[in-house]
């Protein structure tokens, strides 16, 4: 079976997010909330380089997760680049590669893609249809609604069914909207209509009873979770129906603690001094939105040292 996932139910992913879904804190996630397929942070594609990609994402891409599938993320917008990067990946062992339609940060000029595709419609055929001829597991593309009108993706769903994508990851915003105002599932509901291909739903999921609605009412063929997971990763096992819908205080202290202090541990593992471990800390403590807390997790922010740091994740629990 081609896709990254089981078909036989609707798959709960970890969105890609730069900066902060390293392998250490998708270790994490796979070990204590097993989200069904993960993704790398995108891997930006060297245009002109002997090395299409960095050591560093060279790392990312061949670490493995045991049975959760991992899915590489590559953004740009040199076809040969994400040819030689898509190789590049399965030659390290990856399966399955997504191609990044999203990043509002994107300039076509500078190589970079993402969001920016979406600008040049007319290049997309023949650079999917190159990486699809390197990438024998699955190929997928993680996109936004359109450029700057939400209609543009009805137009490339008949171009993404004949060049052979497998599945789709919709973010229903503009390009242009960044992440303004509200994804609007009633455009994911209309693709899941007017595609063949399955649909991975996502965007401002942040409750077990959003992912629920979302699910019901787009018919998606699964989601996928970004800011909402990583300020609560049990996000995943309530939309499974596990443990409490509303969390209350004791049980939300326990989960921040396990998961700032299993995130300090293998931070330590994975990057080189306090400076830089503080600050990766700091990335993912930014989307942790909890009024209980506010106290605590604004003075984690502003900490100075990992000592700090320690002392206000203490007071937590
Ligand atoms: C800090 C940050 C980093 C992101 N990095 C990526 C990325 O590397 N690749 C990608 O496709 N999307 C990226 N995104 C977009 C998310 O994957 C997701 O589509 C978006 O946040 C909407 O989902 P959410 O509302 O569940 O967060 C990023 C978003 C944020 C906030």
């Amino acid at each position: 079976m081609i896709l990254p996932w089981d078909q036989t139910s609707k798959p709960l992913m970890l969105a890609p997010m730069q900066g902060l879904t390293n392998c250490a804190l998708r270790s994490l996630f796979v070990e204590w909330v097993r989200p069904d397929v993960v993704f790398t942070e995108f891997v930006r594609v060297r245009p002109g380089s002997k090395q299409p990609m960095s050591a560093a994402d060279l790392r990312e891409v061949t670490s493995t997760h045991r049975e959760v599938p991992l899915v590489v993320q590559l953004v740009g917008s040199d076809q040969k680049a994400l040819v030689a990067a898509a190789q590049i990946a399965q030659d390290q062992g990856a399966r399955h590669i997504n191609i990044n339609m999203g990043c509002p940060r994107g300039r076509m000029t500078s190589g970079a893609g993402g969001g920016a595709l979406l600008k040049y419609p007319s290049c997309l055929p023949e650079l999917l249809h190159a990486v699809r001829g390197v990438v024998h597991g699955s190929l997928s593309v993680k996109m936004r609604s359109g450029y700057d009108t939400p209609g543009q993706i009805f137009t490339l769903l008949p171009m993404f069914e004949d060049v052979g994508l497998d599945f789709l990851i919709l973010h229903a915003r503009t390009v242009k909207e960044k992440y303004g105002g509200q994804a609007d599932h009633t455009v994911s509901a209309e693709v899941v209509r007017q595609t063949t291909l399955p649909v991975i739903v996502n965007g401002d999921i942040n409750s077990a009873a959003q992912g629920n609605d979302v699910l019901t009412s787009t018919n998606a063929a699964g989601l996928m979770l970004g800011r909402g997971a990583i300020c609560s990763p049990l996000l995943f096992q309530r939309l499974r129906g596990k443990g409490s819908i509303k969390p209350g205080r004791e049980e939300r202290a326990e989960e921040l603690a396990y998961y700032l202090r299993e995130l300090v541990s293998r931070y330590q593992k994975l990057f080189h001094g306090n400076t830089q471990i503080l600050y990766k800390l700091k990335e993912v403590v930014c989307f942790i939105l909890d009024t209980d807390f506010a106290p605590q997790i604004k003075a984690m922010k502003r900490s100075k040292t990992m000592e700090e740091f320690l002392g206000h994740l203490d007071q937590i629990g």
